[in-house]
């Protein structure tokens, strides 16, 4: 049976360091401060917004919530980033995502100051993972390499599968880990043969969004399976893209969903939020 990588332990373990980190950076006058843009009012949207304002609160990281109406102009949305870029208690400037479709996410993302781009969206942020010079790394994709980092693993020469292409997690979890020497394959809506693709993976990241889709028995015997999906049944019940049980028997690690990927996101963003406010406190500039 695979060892559950537990995320919610480790995003424990992080949020306990950033809380002493914070309570540092009080006494040196510097209170980080994270805003969050809500743009309408999409259920999953609403849960994920609060779940960052709770992790701001507990390790004393002040947090400024804005929600604003789904119907609000681009313009509109554009004023109140720039209002966040001059604000010098703000040091990161989150947009929830997905964003209402009148709205031009490529320019909305490429509005907030890449200093304040906690999220790593700003074509500045991902040009420089691209090249292995990272500012600010997407949230997700930098929880899965400190999971996988904490597994004890050596990716170097790794056959890594990527199943997702998202600009969100597919596309910078893969260059995350081609920089730690894997082997990567981005498999996607269009792939054929993926059963065979993933069956040759030691480590698989399910990205998709689609409960239970990438079956237990195409695991490779001992691979390690990251599974990012947050799927809720009609029952209620949150599965992720990979089915556990089978897959469990097959992985020598694999994370549980809830509790293994998602918590680490939110406190990948805690980090974030910290390092931008110490690197404004010292005006650095990208
Ligand atoms: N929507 C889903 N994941 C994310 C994320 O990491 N950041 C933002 N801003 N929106 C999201």
């Amino acid at each position: 049976m695979a060892n559950i990588i537990d995320g919610k332990t480790l995003a424990k373990k992080f949020k306990d360091r950033l809380k002493d980190e914070v309570t540092f950076l009080k006494g040196h006058g510097i209170k980080p401060g994270l805003a969050v843009v809500l743009v309408g009012d999409n259920p999953a949207s609403q849960v994920y917004v609060k779940a960052k304002g709770k992790a701001c609160e507990e390790i004393g990281v002040n947090s400024f919530q804005h929600t604003l109406h789904k119907e609000i102009a681009q313009e509109e949305l554009l004023w109140q980033i720039s209002e966040l870029n001059n604000d010098s208690n703000v040091h990161g400037i989150l947009v929830q995502l997905p964003l209402p479709d009148h709205l031009n996410e490529e320019v909305i993302l490429e509005a907030i100051s890449p200093e304040k781009d906690i999220d790593g969206f700003h074509p500045l942020n991902i040009g420089r993972l691209v090249i292995n010079q990272p500012l600010f790394q997407p949230c997700t994709p930098l929880g899965i390499m400190k999971l996988l980092e904490d597994t004890g693993i050596d990716i170097s020469g790794k056959e890594a599968v990527v199943v997702g292409r998202s600009n969100i997690v597919g596309k910078p979890i893969a260059l995350m880990l081609l920089h730690k020497n894997a082997t990567v394959t981005i498999c996607h809506s269009r792939t054929q043969n993926l059963e065979e693709k993933i069956g040759k993976a030691d480590i698989v990241i399910a990205a998709i969004g689609k409960p239970a889709i990438i079956k237990g028995n195409w695991i490779k015997q001992g691979a390690i399976v990251i599974d990012v999906g947050i799927n809720r049944l009609d029952n209620g019940k949150l599965v992720g893209d990979v089915e556990f049980e089978e897959a469990s028997k097959r992985a020598s690690f694999i994370t549980p969903v809830p509790g293994g990927v998602g918590p680490m996101t939110i406190a990948m963003l805690l980090h974030n939020t910290v390092e931008a406010a110490k690197r404004q406190s010292k005006g650095l500039k990208v």
